[in-house]
């Protein structure tokens, strides 16, 4: 039997408000469909603020449809379920909407403008209200992307343009930064200066949801671990946990 929305029986939970729902991050109770295919099979978590949690699974576990599904893009559609991010009611929202409100999320492929410059690329960023860091800080912090400030950002190398995705969503004011693979394609020792970025984000409180393929590598990182499977939760606890069962990891992830 196909699974759609009338014939699963998850959700019977009755739906959160704001007011009696206190994390900073929540989803509850998420379905969302490509078109007929119905993805986001009834996904709830919470994240606590400055909480960084690793969303892992397998391939097509509905991992990057869930990021999606919060940052509210086009497709996949949200049907049912709700979403908060600090008091804001998330599900109500149209994506330009949701991105004011505070939720980034950085894709796979990074989405480096071409035809722009590094600092065409942040000062784009810088557009949308309201701002967050300012180029200066950014530049202090991303000493790389400072003396490629002028250069095209699609000619960086890929470490780079992830550096400059990051910082891209650091120039908005951000509350909830989701990351899909931050590690993709990366060399290993690019993949540690990243490492290191992820943490000093992690150390300034942003709160974050990482997707990554490489979970022993991100669970180092997060303080929480949810997996994902066909679309569901079936696992959410510490990131230590997942760390140290290998019977979990070889059940759900692909190591
Ligand atoms: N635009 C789309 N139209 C239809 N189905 C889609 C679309 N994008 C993804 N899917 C399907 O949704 C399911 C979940 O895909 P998703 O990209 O969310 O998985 P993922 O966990 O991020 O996987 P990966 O680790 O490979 O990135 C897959 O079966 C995929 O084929
Ligand atoms: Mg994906």
């Amino acid at each position: 039997m196909i699974e759609t929305i009338e014939n699963q029986t998850s959700g019977k939970q009755e739906n959160p408000t704001a007011k009696n729902f206190p994390a900073f991050f929540s989803c509850w109770d998420i379905h969302a469909y490509y078109g007929e295919s119905y993805i986001v099979q009834g996904v709830s978590f919470d994240v606590r603020e400055g909480e960084v949690v690793a969303l892992l699974g397998r391939n097509g576990a509905g991992k990057t449809s869930t990021l999606r599904t919060i940052a509210r893009t086009a497709d996949p559609q949200l049907k049912r379920g709700e979403m908060w991010l600090d008091h804001q009611a998330l599900h109500e929202m149209p994506s330009h909407k949701a991105a004011q409100s505070g939720v980034a999320l950085v894709p796979e492929d990074r989405r480096i403008i071409p035809g722009l410059t590094v600092e065409e690329n942040l000062k784009l960023a810088q557009i949308a209200e309201p701002c967050g860091w300012a180029i200066e800080r950014i530049y202090e912090y991303f000493p790389r992307l400072a003396e490629r400030r002028t250069q095209e950002g699609i000619t960086l190398s890929g470490g780079e343009q992830q550096m400059l995705a990051f910082a891209r969503a650091l120039a908005r004011d951000i509350k909830l930064l989701m990351l899909d693979e931050p590690f993709e394609g990366l060399a290993p020792l690019i993949r540690n200066e990243i490492s290191k970025i992820v943490l000093d984000i992690k150390n300034l409180g942003i709160t974050t949801i990482i997707v990554e393929q490489d979970a022993m590598a991100v669970l180092k990182l997060a303080d929480r671990a949810i997996i994902l499977d066909m679309g569901k939760v079936v696992f959410n606890g510490a990131a230590e946990e997942v760390r140290t069962n290998k019977e979990l990891r070889e059940q759900y992830l692909a190591v």
